[in-house]
């Protein structure tokens, strides 16, 4: 246990691990090789676990060295391999993964990933390995954290998506009623949203029924409005394809509904994401060479700062009801 750091200092680890778990961000790889690199330059030997838990179960394990993490900061997608993995919410399943961590000599793990992985995070800190939760997912649903990794990106992506849809909207007078992704949550549906310039949005978090939304299109129409964007979260409680034909039965306007999927997560990361993740992934770094697990790293105030990991997942995200409110008033 313990090394000693090129300027002196003491490493309580020797050798820590890292691993991308659930959803896959853009941001991701950027978040590993800062994690590397740190580690690296810290005196500590870093191994890679791909597929996430997955690979800590069947010991699927790459050492990583500098160059390991060559040419990945700008790339999409995890280049450690990302899952699901049911197994480790198993009492046998974790075990092995323990079992594997002695083994290979991984005295500590950095994992990135959303709630789900952290609370895996949590479980493996109580028996033995001390973990660091990186917060990466598109969903931005993470309550101790004000940002998550690849948020930007997917934010950007959809803006984009949606802005090409405006294009065949305007020419042909219709309404387009877009799904974004976020799975409980309407935060990505909010930016996206205001971005586009929504003549309304659907959350899950906002009591909004489609003939509030039809009204809307009635009295803008009155004003000259001819096309119309509605973006609506994945969370929300009726499928676009339904909301469409409601609008178009509703308000005589030819309505489309387009799912956006899985192109959100994808691309190459933004400069915040990249940025983002580099610092995050050094600060898991900093914790785990004191010997401090059970922590997960966290945006705050302009700040990154870490918090316990019970602590963490006790939280309760608020939405942001003033944006929405201000969204809203400015859709005319
Ligand atoms: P995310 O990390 O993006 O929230 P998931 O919820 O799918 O994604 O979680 C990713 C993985 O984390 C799961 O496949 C599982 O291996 C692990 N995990 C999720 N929830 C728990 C839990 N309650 N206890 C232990 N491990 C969990
Ligand atoms: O958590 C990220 C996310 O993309 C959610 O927005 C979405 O609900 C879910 O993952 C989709 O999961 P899968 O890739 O397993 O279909």
């Amino acid at each position: 246990m313990g090394c000693t750091t090129p300027f002196g200092g003491l490493c309580k680890m020797k050798t820590i691990g890292v691993l991308t778990s659930g959803g896959d961000a853009p941001g991701m790889n950027a978040a590993v090789r800062a994690v590397v690199r740190s580690a690296i330059s810290l005196g500590m030997n870093v191994i890679g676990i791909r597929h996430g838990y997955n690979g800590l179960i069947n010991g699927d394990i790459t050492p990583m060295d500098i160059r390991s993490v060559s040419e990945i900061i700008h790339r999409g997608g995890t280049a450690l391999y990302t899952a699901r993995c049911p197994e480790f919410k198993t009492e046998e399943g974790i075990q092995k993964a323990v079992d594997n961590c002695k083994k290979f000599g991984i005295e500590g793990i950095v994992v990135i990933g959303g709630d789900g992985s952290f609370r895996g995070a949590r479980d493996l800190s109580i028996r033995g390995i001390p973990c660091v939760g990186v917060p990466g997912t598109i969903d931005n649903d993470i309550a101790s954290t004000e940002y998550t990794i690849g948020f930007d990106t997917a934010m950007n992506t959809a803006m984009e998506m949606v802005d090409r849809l405006r294009d065949t909207t305007q020419s042909h007078e219709r309404c387009s009623v877009v799904e974004v992704m976020g799975r409980h949550a309407g935060h990505l549906a909010l930016q996206v949203g205001v971005a586009v310039g929504s003549i309304a949005i659907m959350v899950p978090e906002i009591p909004c029924d489609v003939s509030s939304v039809c009204k809307k299109i009635e009295a803008t129409r009155k004003t000259g409005k001819k096309h119309f964007i509605v973006v609506v979260a994945e969370g929300y409680e009726k499928p676009v394809t339904d909301i469409a034909k409601e609008i178009e039965a509703t308000t005589g306007v030819e309505s489309r509904a387009t799912i956006l999927g899985h192109v959100q997560r994808g691309g190459n990361p933004t400069v915040r994401d990249r940025v983002m993740a580099s610092y995050m992934g050094n600060a898991a770094v900093e914790l785990l060479k004191n010997g401090i697990g059970n922590r997960v790293i966290c945006y705050s105030k302009s700040e990154i700062i870490n918090r316990d990991i019970y602590e963490a997942l006790q939280m309760k995200k608020d939405f942001d009801v003033d944006a929405y409110r201000m969204a809203d008033s400015i859709s005319l």
